[in-house]
């Protein structure tokens, strides 16, 4: 089995607050606040497995880096699901990728379990566990006990609220969307102030349900690009086909490109462009002529999908590489009048400096594979930074056999774009967890600190950092 796997071969064990030893190096003086990161912690109830990595249950890890030291607590989130599961020791609900087991007379439409797992949001009062098939939850920011599921004051029970929200840097309005089911299937969308509460909605019928993980703020735009994938929702909904399996990779079809306005949340146009599938965006902006400028990373199909059901198996079958591309967009008639693939690495999970949302940017962090890695047996291991200005790729110092997570940038003084980059990291040489901070400008050199984790955290999804 790769050494990977031996970080989710049992669920994660939680742990309350606690002190971090230091391994190596010091905390930088300056790096005050809480990392968050979520991801999916148990992967197995009872005898049972998920049937994909999206399924299992959330747990998060809270480090604050204090005056005082570092202190830690990793968290399951309490959802309504997770508990009767708990009681049950076994699973209930269907879900992204699994049935519910047992007879369809009696699962027949039974609602998916919220799983919580995908991301954060640190909100002033509450930290928001993310998931894109519901509410979210609302967590205690310090010591991560679940409150409550939480409608954000405006949202319906059925409005998601998806897991890759944006706050625009000047207004702190926190732009999202969810996909909802009724009649017709609607693409919501949403702004919050800065304390989540929804202040407007607007919808947006779609032809069916597709799937949207993600999107991206350009200067005054919202733009959504919708894969070709089609969901036979029929053996779906009759609980005989989880909606994973139940997807369709219909290139033919194309990518659609969906442009909203932002500041009113309403349709402006949309185009067809060539088939290609992606989970993730870095960011957009509006170029001097005018035209949408999106960094994204692309897939040739959908393989991703059955390469991420492959991982709690603790071992991948199926190969999926995407990589760093750029395009750019007419806004009249949103069709790609440009594109450039910027990096031939395999890599996902690309984030930016928070403060360069929607505008034109030069650092791009994101997970990467080692070099030469076998991508038939290999998750992303490794993080970088991409320089749009030189087109330079720097790959952190890692030794072999680590894991590390989605990179998070924090700045060193606000709005700049140097500071530290923060990875949590499955060392699977020793089977241990730790925080790595590096210089943002010296990523290739030895971590100025590693702390050390009391137990092993599995490879996740998504964080955040607040500021303290
Ligand atoms: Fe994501």
């Amino acid at each position: 089995m790769p050494n990977w796997s031996q970080a989710i071969a049992k669920p994660a064990e939680e742990f309350p607050l606690k002190p971090l030893p230091i391994l190596s190096g010091e905390i930088p003086d300056g790096l005050r606040g809480t990392l968050y990161r979520n991801g999916p912690g148990r992967l197995e109830r009872g005898d049972q497995k998920v049937g994909h990595w999206f399924d299992g249950d959330g747990a998060i890890l809270a480090i604050h880096l204090t005056e005082e030291g570092a202190t830690a607590t990793y968290r399951y989130v309490q959802t309504e699901g997770y508990q009767k599961e708990a009681e049950a020791n076994r699973y209930l609900y269907p879900n992204y990728g699994m049935t519910v087991p047992g007879p369809f007379w009696k699962t027949w439409g039974k609602d998916v379990k919220n799983v919580a797992n995908t991301s954060v949001l640190a909100l002033p009062e509450k930290l928001l566990a993310l998931w894109e098939g519901g509410n979210p939850y609302a967590l205690n920011l310090h010591n991560l006990e679940t409150k409550t599921l939480d409608n954000l004051d405006n949202l319906n029970e059925k409005q998601p609220f998806s897991a890759h929200p944006k706050i625009d840097p000047e207004t702190g309005i926190i732009y999202n969307f969810g996909i909802s089911l009724g009649a017709k299937v609607t693409l919501n969308l949403y702004k919050s102030d800065r304390t989540g509460k929804v202040v407007q909605k607007s919808d947006y019928s779609l032809e069916g349900l597709r799937l949207i993980h993600d999107f991206v703020l350009a200067g005054s735009y919202i733009i959504f690009f919708v894969p070709p994938v089609r969901v036979k929702l029929l053996p779906a909904a009759l609980g005989f086909s989880s909606l994973s399996d139940a997807m369709e990779w219909k290139p033919e079809l194309g990518t659609e490109i969906l442009i909203f306005d932002r500041d009113s949340l309403s349709f402006v146009t949309k185009g067809k462009a060539a088939p290609w599938f992606q989970w993730h965006y870095s960011n957009g902006y509006v170029d001097e002529q005018g035209n949408i400028i999106v960094e994204f990373v692309r897939y040739p199909d959908f393989s991703t999908n059955q390469n991420l059901k492959e991982i709690p198996t603790g071992k991948i079958k199926t190969p999926a590489k995407g990589t760093l591309w750029e395009v750019e967009i007419d806004p009249k008639t949103a069709k790609v009048i440009r594109q450039e693939q910027l990096l031939d690495r395999g890599s996902d999970f690309p984030i930016i400096p928070p403060h360069q949302t929607g505008q034109n940017w030069r650092y791009t962090y994101l997970s990467v594979h080692r070099e030469n890695a076998d991508l038939s047996e290999e998750i992303l291991g490794i993080i970088a930074r991409y320089d749009r200005q030189l087109n330079k790729l720097t790959v952190a110092n890692m030794e072999e056999n680590l894991y590390a997570s989605e990179p998070i940038f924090v700045p060193n003084i606000p709005n700049s774009e140097i500071g530290w980059v923060l990875t949590v990291v499955y060392d699977g040489n020793e089977h241990r967890s730790e925080l790595r901070i590096y210089d943002s400008e010296e990523l290739d050199k030895p971590p100025l600190c590693r702390l050390g984790l009391p137990n092993v955290i599995p490879m996740g999804f998504h964080g955040t950092w607040k500021a303290g």
